[in-house]
């Protein structure tokens, strides 16, 4: 293979680019086998597309893959948010502590919970909740902290744990990028009292849009299940089965948050190759550190030692002081030279919403440093390796010429 390109005139400066427009790289995309496509058209073909077998079978494979205990499929992680406190009791008036280097949705469900989201700054090097910095946050109102496992790093666990028993609050955490992570040998899903998972298009599977909740606790986990559909009784679902007619009981104002089988036919499949994609994630990453060495920019901190990152995110972070423009241009030169890249993320509490809870520039100095000068690129198992030399090409190219 041609090797990658070190310099040259950025297209954004009227050089040429990387790749055509016709043949730009998408940040993200999932990959679809054919044996999801089969799975999907049997169960259209069997006419039961709701919640039904496929769910179940989904929530019994996800299970064992976690070594988890109880597992409640939904059709988000921003579901599994929101009624994992709403079956927790957290309401108006209470507060949860959360980062700011995360989505929107993890301090949206939040709000949805009539709660109030209390950030706290992140650790520059892991980008996850820095742990020194809980305790004084915490108050007679605190009732949880939702930590989020950032890009897939798993976030230190044992600390979180120790403060939430100590201060007898609930851990609830969004592993939105972490399904495969591990800590101390154990996967992400087996820790805080429920964690919560994403099957967003972008994720490391995907169902479409879809999410789940593991836990430990068999009574939250029958709550959130009943919470899921509308708040009626366990087997609902089976109501229009050939068992006979069956009365169902609204026990709780529920939700609509249920799983159905067209997406769980996609999960199955997907979960079934997860490993796999892990070994290409890990080979792009390396490519993309090997690389990067000698760019002003600082790379991903290296696994920590028992852990497991799932890789979900590649964010390098550059050192603009050494630049002649700013991050936001770089990300429209990368644009230009024919590469997707995301911003993960903003300092959350920045965002017009949260500033008008009182939050301001200079509140959480290390995520607005990140945020300021964070990049991701592209990482999926989809990539080719001329797809990867694309991007490593782009990269070198663009930072090279507007080096100091
Ligand atoms: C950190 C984090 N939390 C929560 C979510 C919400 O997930 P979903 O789209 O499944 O609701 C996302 C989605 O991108 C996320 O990145």
């Amino acid at each position: 293979m041609i090797p990658a390109v070190k310099s040259g005139k950025p297209a954004i400066e009227g050089g040429k680019p990387i790749r055509e427009k016709n043949n730009f790289l998408v940040f993200g995309a999932p990959y679809i086998g054919g044996e999801e496509i089969e799975e999907v058209i049997k169960t259209l073909k069997s006419c039961w597309i709701g919640t039904g077998p496929k769910v179940f079978r989904f929530e019994e494979e996800i299970r064992n893959y976690l070594g988890a205990k109880y597992i409640v499929a939904l059709n988000s992680c921003t579901a599994a948010l929101h009624l994992s406190m709403i079956a927790l009791n957290i309401g108006k008036g209470d507060e949860v502590i959360t980062t700011p280097m995360t989505f929107c949705a993890t301090a949206n469900a939040i709000i949805h919970a009539r709660a109030k989201p209390i950030f706290v700054d992140i650790n520059r090097s892991t980008l996850n909740i820095d742990p020194n910095k809980i305790e004084e946050k915490i108050t007679e109102k605190t009732k949880a902290i939702i930590p989020v496992h950032f890009a897939g790093r798993p976030c230190d666990l044992e600390s979180l744990i120790s403060i939430a028993e100590k201060n007898n609050l609930f851990l609830i955490e969004d592993a939105a990028h972490a399904l495969g992570a591990e800590y101390n040998g154990r996967k992400i899903g087996n820790f805080g009292h429920v964690t919560c998972f994403s099957f967003y298009v972008n994720k490391n599977i995907t169902t479409g849009e879809g999410g789940l909740v593991s836990t430990t606790n068999r009574d939250l986990a029958d709550k959130i299940r009943i919470l899921r559909l509308h708040g009626i009784s366990k087997d609902a679902w089976k109501r229009f089965s050939d068992s006979g007619y069956k009365h169902y009981f609204v026990e709780d104002a529920g939700f609509k948050y249920n799983m159905t089988d067209i997406q769980a036919s996609l999960g199955i499949h997907q979960l079934s190759r997860i490993e796999e994609w892990h070994k290409r994630r890990v080979e792009i990453w390396k490519e993309y550190d090997n690389s990067f060495q000698d760019l002003p920019l600082q790379l991903p901190l290296p696994e920590e030692p028992n852990t497991k990152h799932s890789r979900h995110l590649y964010t390098i972070i550059l050192k603009t002081e050494e630049l002649t423009k700013s991050r936001d241009f770089i990300l429209q030169a990368l644009e230009k030279e024919g590469i997707g890249v995301g911003v993960h993320y903003t300092a959350l509490h920045l965002h017009p919403f949260y500033r008008k809870l009182g939050y301001k520039k200079g509140d959480f100095p290390n995520a607005e440093y990140i945020g300021e000068r964070t990049i991701s690129l592209p990482l999926y198992p989809k990539l080719t390796d001329e797809d990867v030399k694309d991007v490593i090409s782009a990269v070198t190219k663009v930072l090279n010429y507007y080096k100091k």
